[in-house]
């Protein structure tokens, strides 16, 4: 079966630069606590890091996930049923997808990403492996409300958001893309729409931070990557090699904090603008948050998702849930 071509829902400054990225870098740097949003990591050298992270050794969440989406495969069928339109918010490039696609059978797929080139790459292979499935690209936005394709009008729908993602947004942002992440599934939707989402779980802070600081220094390598980024592409003079990685555990609010020190006091210009930062000083660069099952259960709640069932890997480190649209109606 042929991928359609992808429905473009993007808009895009012609002028080249983006916009998005330059004013979330200088509003970011010019605030008392700096910080530029963990999106901006994703350049191409950003993603290709992010692949190397998910196969270290201390990186456990892709492993445990996967080692979830192998094992309970006849669970999912059973909750799912056949025959769904799986819509997944980011493109499935990693293995995780087919594990998924296999088990349950699915009458259509349909892939979100922001980035045209990857999600055309990773719907073609999808397409290979699976020869007979309509695959329905859609380029956009997920975090906002997204126009599923005609294609899968009247097939039930469940959204697939694999990986933890979730836990790189504070919660109110937490919140306000589950909210979407509903009007897209059940806009136009003659089924409750389902979804499957994947979070990562409180453990041991000594795991979770040797998680987020390996041996290697990949991590580091892409936590400073996005210094790289915004000399390359906002014509940045930040002196690199003078900024250090630091990933901490956030007891308080359940996440792991990664920041870059400066080792010493800097000056640099950012589009020309300059800015100065002192030895100790900090760049906050990433949030990742970590759930229990009542916290995850609340999240989804406000994000107006009811949790129906929960499945985790054999070491408890990760968890998938399954969750339905939430009935609007009055609370008690
Ligand atoms: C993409 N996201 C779920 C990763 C995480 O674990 O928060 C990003 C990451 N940052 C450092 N290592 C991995």
């Amino acid at each position: 079966m042929p991928v359609t071509e992808a429905l473009r829902i993007i808009d895009e400054d012609d002028s080249g630069i983006d916009r998005a990225f330059r004013n979330d870098v200088l509003t970011g740097l010019a605030q008392r606590q700096k910080a530029v949003p963990a999106r901006w990591f994703y350049d191409e050298r950003g993603s290709e890091l992010f692949e190397d992270i998910t196969r270290l050794e201390e990186y456990y969440p892709t492993r445990a996930e996967t080692e979830i989406l192998s094992a309970r495969g006849a669970e999912f069928a059973e909750a799912v049923g056949e025959g769904a339109a799986v819509v997944e918010f980011g493109s499935g490039s990693s293995a995780k997808t087919p594990l998924l696609l296999s088990a349950i059978s699915p009458a259509a797929y349909v892939p979100i990403d922001i980035s045209g080139d990857f999600l055309r790459a990773s719907a073609n292979a999808l397409s290979e492996k699976f020869p007979g499935l309509p695959v329905c690209p859609v380029e956009a936005d997920f975090t906002r409300r997204v126009t599923m394709p005609e294609a899968i009008a009247g097939l039930p729908r469940l959204g697939f958001f694999p990986g933890s993602t979730i836990g790189n947004l504070v919660p109110r942002t937490a919140v306000d893309m589950l909210r979407e992440m509903r009007e897209t599934l059940c806009d136009g939707a003659e089924h409750r729409a389902r979804l499957l989402i994947g979070m990562d779980r409180v453990k041991d802070a000594a795991v979770l931070e040797r998680a987020y600081d390996d041996e290697a220094g990949v991590t580091a390598a892409f936590n400073l990557n996005l210094l790289h980024r915004i000399n390359r592409q906002l014509d940045g003079t930040i002196p690199v090699e003078s900024f250090r990685h630091r990933a901490v555990w956030n007891d308080d609010i359940a996440r792991i904090e990664m920041h870059l020190v400066a080792t010493r006091d800097i000056a640099f210009t950012v589009c020309d603008r300059r800015f100065t930062i002192h030895r100790d000083e900090t760049i906050h660069t990433e949030n990742s948050h970590k759930y229990t099952r009542r916290s995850a259960n609340a999240l989804l709640l406000a994000g107006g998702w009811t949790p129906l069932r929960h499945w985790r890997d054999a070491q408890d480190r990760f968890m998938l849930i399954l969750a339905e649209a939430s009935e609007m109606r009055m609370a008690p």
